[in-house]
């Protein structure tokens, strides 16, 4: 399967899906898009030899707009598209080519902690401050709303004891790095079905 990540900063969730055992010799990672021009996720990138390029809506030296990228994820003949900290919004036409083919990962029990402006430790500190004993990650997928796809996943964790924010941020990291292969190994063994508007994964029976 041909995946391409979406990135917005680190890549951490890129990594993870790099150097994933279990995804070695299922999945390929062709591309690395950001909405930035420079991110650490083009330097993991450029580590693996991945080509990457910078996506903007509007023409802009430096970048392709979405019109061109969607030609050239067409032309790569992508499967499956993965959001993995990418912050913008999908445009529409994208989101509906690629319907059932992009998947997102969120850093907190969905649908709670979601929607604009939820991202990164804007989602932690909310967790944090709703005094919730349990966060975790979701993975889901993508359409034209922040948040309100289909979840496909979710794992938790105990966060029972945490006394900041950013602790809460690194037991849900661990955790999305787990999750996030999972899925997508779930989906390139074709193991992921749609059933009265719920998403079932069908054991791997290896
Ligand atoms: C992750 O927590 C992801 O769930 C969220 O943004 C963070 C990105 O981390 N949407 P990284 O860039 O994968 O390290």
């Amino acid at each position: 399967m041909r995946l391409c990540v979406f990135v917005s900063g680190r890549g951490s969730n890129l990594q993870a899906i790099l150097e994933s055992e279990l995804l070695k010799g299922k999945v390929r990672v062709e591309l690395v898009v950001s909405d930035k021009p420079e991110c650490k996720a083009f330097e993991i990138a450029q580590k693996h030899k991945i080509n990457y390029v910078s996506v903007r809506e509007i023409e802009k030296s430096g970048f392709v707009t979405y019109d061109q990228l969607r030609a050239r994820l067409e032309k790569e003949e992508i499967d499956l598209i993965i959001l993995a900290g990418f912050l913008k919004k999908i445009p529409e036409q994208m989101s509906k080519r690629y319907e059932g083919k992009i998947i997102n990962i969120h850093p907190a029990l969905l649908p709670f902690f979601g929607g604009q402006g939820m991202y990164g430790m804007n989602v932690h500190t909310a967790v944090f401050n709703s005094g919730m004993k349990i966060s975790g990650a979701t993975v889901h997928f993508v359409n034209t709303e922040y948040d309100r796809g289909m979840i496909i996943a979710q794992k938790a964790a105990d966060i029972s004891d945490a006394a900041s924010p950013e602790e809460i941020a690194e037991k849900v990291l661990k955790i999305e790095h787990t999750l996030l292969p999972e899925v997508i190994h779930s989906m390139a063994d074709n193991r992921v079905q749609i059933v009265n508007n719920r998403v079932y994964i069908i054991k791997n029976s290896n």
